[in-house]
């Protein structure tokens, strides 16, 4: 064996990576409960990709055979339900792991400095995410496949001048048609995962390069022994490599249980409308993405003439305001002013539609600037004072709310009193608002002093 190893290692470095990476990488021994999920979304980025790899063998990207080879798939390929279940299910439980692995960053600050970067391409990853799994759900050619990629490519029609022109680009025809379907298809299977898997690479570099952050948000490089060891660092294996095999263990008996016993989770995993075949003379009632977009549908519905006219503009002349009266300096104060204008100008000449496609736009565009919002003096939420506390909790609340909405009715009542397009209203204000005001509350919050060391509590 050793000589195996040594053969290799003069051609290749294959001891050094193991140690640089595993054996000899010192991770903060205090990780807890939110530090499964990032072993988890590679796990089922893997999933998706051998997965994907055996449905392509038996999926025909053709608009005349797409939905009749999903089904030849389902009944008359060996294991074929399986794979495919283990694919539709995967992508759902890949937007659960990711928000919660997203969520810890928010809770210990793992997006603060050092690690922005690692936050960036994160976010990148994200974005990357969403396209794939959009893209990838026209390809079954359901109803809702159809109908779906129909209403959000149509999205691009509100930009002005150029909007008409880019969404035929897009689509490669004047409806979703065999042109769409081709392009998704190619983006789907190769371009995205491609990107994917670089970025995900980039980010664990990143992630390595600085060293991972931990519930305490104190940073253990600070503190090393006489041979350079963190003093709070453990050997990344076999510790946390053990660890994450917990994690697996957990994780794969929920998927199975998904995929065995409710594959479709009520609807909520595969769509009803789905499993008709696309009908472009047949709208579905009520047209709406899967749970995972679903709290960026709602902001995107939030939009209408009274909202960016009235509340809109009431809400950026009070953001305006408070950062006028905070700034220091002629400059900052003018900029405030200009950029204020601009946007009450904007809130009154553009379309509503355009107006919904910026709120759902910023809503995730504001999670690049996170590192930069964020002014508190201590990363992690067990230092931080009540007002980060009771942001993040309201923030959490309206992601929810404005996921469930989302599934619904924009005229119908779901939650009390109001119409759902109210509460959507409301709550995507909730949303923007954790971000725009972080600057101001988590620097007057009151903070609790950090250790010096990790606990272990
Ligand atoms: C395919 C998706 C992703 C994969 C495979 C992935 C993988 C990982 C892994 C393995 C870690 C180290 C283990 C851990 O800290 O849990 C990590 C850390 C991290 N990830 Fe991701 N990640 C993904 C998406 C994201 C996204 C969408 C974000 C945020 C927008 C993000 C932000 C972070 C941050 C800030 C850390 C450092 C956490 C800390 O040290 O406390 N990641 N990621």
């Amino acid at each position: 064996m050793q000589k195996i190893m040594t053969w290799i290692d003069d051609r290749f470095p294959l001891t050094k990576v193991w140690n640089e990476h595993l054996a000899q990488y010192y991770a903060p021994k205090n990780f807890n409960f939110w530090y499964y999920f990032g072993s988890l979304a590679l796990l089922v980025l893997v999933n998706q990709i051998v997965t994907g790899i055996f449905l392509t063998m038996s999926y025909k990207p053709d608009s005349a055979l797409a939905f009749a080879s999903v089904q030849y798939i389902m009944y008359d390929v060996s294991w074929g339900w399986l794979i495919r279940y283990m694919h539709a299910v995967g992508a759902s439980m890949f937007f659960i792991v990711v928000y919660l692995h997203m969520f810890r960053g928010l809770l210990y600050g793992s997006h603060r400095q050092p690690r922005e970067l690692i936050w960036i391409f994160g976010t990148l990853i994200f974005v990357a995410l969403m396209a794939e799994a959009f893209m990838g759900y026209l390809l079954p050619w359901g109803n809702m496949s159809y109908w779906g990629a129909q209403v959000i490519i149509s999205l691009f029609t509100a930009i002005p001048v150029i909007g008409n022109g880019l969404a035929q680009w897009i689509r490669g025809d004047f409806v979703v048609s065999d042109a769409t379907l081709n392009r998704f298809f190619a983006f789907h299977v190769i371009a995205l995962p491609l990107v994917l898997v670089a970025l995900v690479f980039v980010h664990l570099v990143a992630l390595h390069k600085v060293g991972s952050n931990n519930p305490d948000g104190v940073e253990i490089k600070k503190k090393k022994d006489a041979k350079g060891i963190p003093l709070d660092g453990i050997p990344f294996h076999p510790y946390y490599t053990v660890k994450d095999i917990v994690g697996v263990t957990v994780f794969l008996m929920v998927f199975s249980a998904i995929i065995f016993f409710v594959p479709t989770l009520g609807g909520h995993f595969l769509e009803r409308d789905n499993f008709i075949p696309a009908n472009i003379l047949s709208t579905p009632l009520d047209i709406h993405p899967l749970w995972y977009f679903t709290p960026f549908y709602s902001m995107l519905r939030a939009s209408t003439n009274q909202y960016t006219h009235g509340v809109l503009v009431v809400c950026t002349v009070l953001v305006a305001a408070l950062a006028f009266f905070t700034k220091r300096g002629f400059k900052a104060k003018a900029i405030t002013v200009i950029i204020a204008a601009l946007m009450v100008l904007g809130l009154y000449t553009l379309q509503a539609k355009l107006w919904g496609v910026i709120l759902m736009g910023s809503s995730i565009v504001l999670i690049f600037f996170l590192p930069w919002l964020d002014r508190s003096p201590v990363k992690s939420i067990r230092y931080r004072g009540a007002l980060y506390k009771s942001a993040l909790a309201l923030f959490v609340v309206s992601f929810i709310l404005l996921g469930y909405l989302g599934t619904k009715s924009p005229d119908a009542v779901s939650l009390f009193l109001f119409k759902n397009l109210a509460w959507g209203q409301v709550l995507t204000l909730v949303y923007l608002a954790f971000f725009v005001l972080m600057p101001w509350y988590t620097k007057i919050d009151k903070t609790k002093p950090v250790p010096e060391r990790v606990t272990t509590k």
